[in-house]
């Protein structure tokens, strides 16, 4: 099967979490690995992924989705709040709606990523202001919790995920 893999990743869990579907996708013929855009002409099945910026994929995915017509999709994310499959649901859903009519989204799989350390000092700042802050102090959690992933069971889940994909 020709095979592409677009991916936006900027401190490298997205591009870690491609790099595991590549690997399961040996014995295939990738046609495109990298960043969008990608000529994904000749492309049976395009894995899309974007880390979340604001609760979507990043503003190139998003384009690069709408270019895509007549194409077998299949999505895939890291969240830095990703501490529930409700709120992994929701950005599914919210990525789905950037694939055109015209397209087929086979599937989709979306795992925690790291944040960076700025985002923590962020919020450590706001909490000295607002000690009782209970949003806060769960970002905090979430961010503490975020900092192993992806970690090798991420990893293991993105290949299951590639190799169902393939056979959708
Ligand atoms: C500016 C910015 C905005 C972010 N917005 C969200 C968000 O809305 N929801 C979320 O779960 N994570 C958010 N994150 C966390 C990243 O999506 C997460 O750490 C991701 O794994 C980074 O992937 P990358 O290493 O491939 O760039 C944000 C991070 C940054 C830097």
């Amino acid at each position: 099967m020709k095979i592409a893999i677009v991916f936006d990743s900027q401190t490298g869990n997205t591009a870690q979490v491609a790099q595991a579907i590549k690997d399961a996708c040996e014995g295939h013929d990738i046609v495109a690995f990298g960043p969008p855009p990608q000529n994904v002409d000749q492309a049976e099945l395009i894995f899309a992924g974007s880390w979340t910026d604001k609760g979507f994929c990043t503003a190139e995915m998003k384009e690069f989705l709408h270019s895509l017509y007549g194409k077998r999709v299949a999505l895939f994310g890291t969240a830095g709040f990703g501490i529930s499959e409700l709120y992994f649901a929701s950005l599914s859903d919210r990525f789905k709606a950037g694939v055109p009519k015209g397209n087929q989204v086979v599937s989709s799989f979306f795992c925690t990523g790291k944040m960076p350390q700025t985002i923590r000092d962020r919020y450590e700042e706001q909490l000295k202001v607002d000690p009782d802050n209970a949003r806060l102090k769960s970002m905090i959690q979430a961010f503490d919790l975020a900092l192993i992933h992806p970690d090798q069971n991420d990893l293991n889940q993105a290949a299951d995920f590639a190799r169902e994909a393939m056979k959708a």
